[in-house]
């Protein structure tokens, strides 16, 4: 059984890998320093999975962690989502971006090729493609940062790139659009800090009755409703994107993919598939552009399609439905020691 480290699998990108590798028969091994995570998410996991949930508490830049960890367990790859990832808060805070996004990518790397690990599933964004102009965005399009964030996943793509020149790396780097939704069970889903800076959690808080009225930040983009365009895609599918990236790593296929399912939706399609999904009215006003804020971004996805066989299958109604299970069913909780 193919042994996987996942950091930042604890989080909520990372717990439904955890879950989709599980199932596909890989063993999981869970790196994770709990800052932007609970750990009570692990009990979860293993009412989920019927497995015992191996996790070590660290970061990616202890470099001595992971030497040890890589010495103690055999692995066979590693899927890394540890990093930081507010485009905003990255504006504030550019140097510690810089330490955790690119820093983190070079200890793990160090750590790996000294153990012989040389397959890499990287956790990169849409971002990378700045202020794009001609859609659907394919893999080979130009890249550009607008925020320290989107510098520090193109910097990593650039390094990946260049250590596979000197070591036998398989690499597959998944540019994420934009993940939304949960697990149907309603037992893992996003659990943002305070306030979300993201439109689902957002109109699920709305929903929830936690915050008021649903802010659209412009209605006068050049879109069918005004609203801006963003390619959602359903965290479960995301997941299983991870397996068969992986799968292909094990057969020595590296790949740049996106993985969006080529769809557009606007603030308002989303808003008024939520609202279905709750049955029931929830408020809105129109609100100025949000700044950094591009009008559309959405992916050609058929490269993921054509060397992964991989393709979003999940619709809007699904990501809206299983987003307001798990919200409601943490409001509730679990009913069971977590
Ligand atoms: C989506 C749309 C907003 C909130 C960000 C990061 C990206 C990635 C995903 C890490 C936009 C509008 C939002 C609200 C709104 N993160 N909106 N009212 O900005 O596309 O992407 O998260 O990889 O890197 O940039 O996602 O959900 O914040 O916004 O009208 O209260 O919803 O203006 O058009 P975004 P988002």
């Amino acid at each position: 059984m193919a042994r996987i480290l996942l950091t930042g699998g604890a989080g909520y990108i990372g717990s439904h890998t955890y879950v989709a590798l599980s199932e596909a028969g890989y063993a999981v091994t869970i790196l994770d320093n709990f800052a932007n995570s609970d750990r009570d998410v692990l009990d979860r996991l293993a009412r989920l999975t019927g497995t015992e949930v191996d996790v070590v508490e660290g970061s990616v830049l202890d470099r001595a962690l992971l030497d040890r960890l890589l010495s103690e367990r055999a692995f066979d790859g590693a899927v890394h989502f540890a990093a930081r990832k507010a485009v905003g808060e990255s504006v504030a805070r550019p140097l510690d971006y810089f330490e955790t996004n690119i820093g983190g990518l070079v200890t793990l790397t160090q750590a790996m090729r000294d153990a012989g690990v040389f397959r890499l599933v990287f956790s990169s964004t849409a971002t990378v493609y700045g202020e794009p102009e001609v859609f659907p965005l394919t893999e080979e399009m130009p890249l550009s940062h607008t925020s320290p964030y989107a510098f520090t996943k193109i910097t990593c793509e650039r390094i990946l790139e260049q250590a596979a020149l000197a070591d036998p790396w398989a690499v597959g780097v998944l540019r994420y659009f934009n993940p939304v939704g949960a697990h149907p069970s309603g037992l893992i889903g996003e659990d943002p800090r305070g306030v979300p800076d993201n439109l689902m959690p957002y109109i699920a808080k709305v929903a929830l009755g936690e915050l008021p009225v649903l802010r659209v930040f412009g209605d006068d983009y050049d879109t069918p409703d005004g609203t801006a365009w963003r390619d959602y895609i359903h965290v479960m599918d995301l997941a299983r994107a991870h397996v068969q990236s992986l799968d292909a790593l094990m057969e020595g296929r590296s790949h740049v993919v996106n993985i969006g399912t080529g769809n557009p939706v606007s603030v308002l399609q989303m808003h008024a598939a939520y609202q279905d999904a709750v049955g029931r009215e929830l408020p809105y006003e129109i609100a100025p552009r949000r700044a950094g804020d591009v009008p559309k971004l959405y992916a050609d996805p058929s490269r993921a399609r054509d060397v992964l066989g991989f393709s979003a299958e999940y619709g809007l109604a699904e990501m809206c439905t299983s987003s307001w299970t798990w919200v409601q069913a943490q409001k509730r909780g679990w009913g069971f020691n977590s």
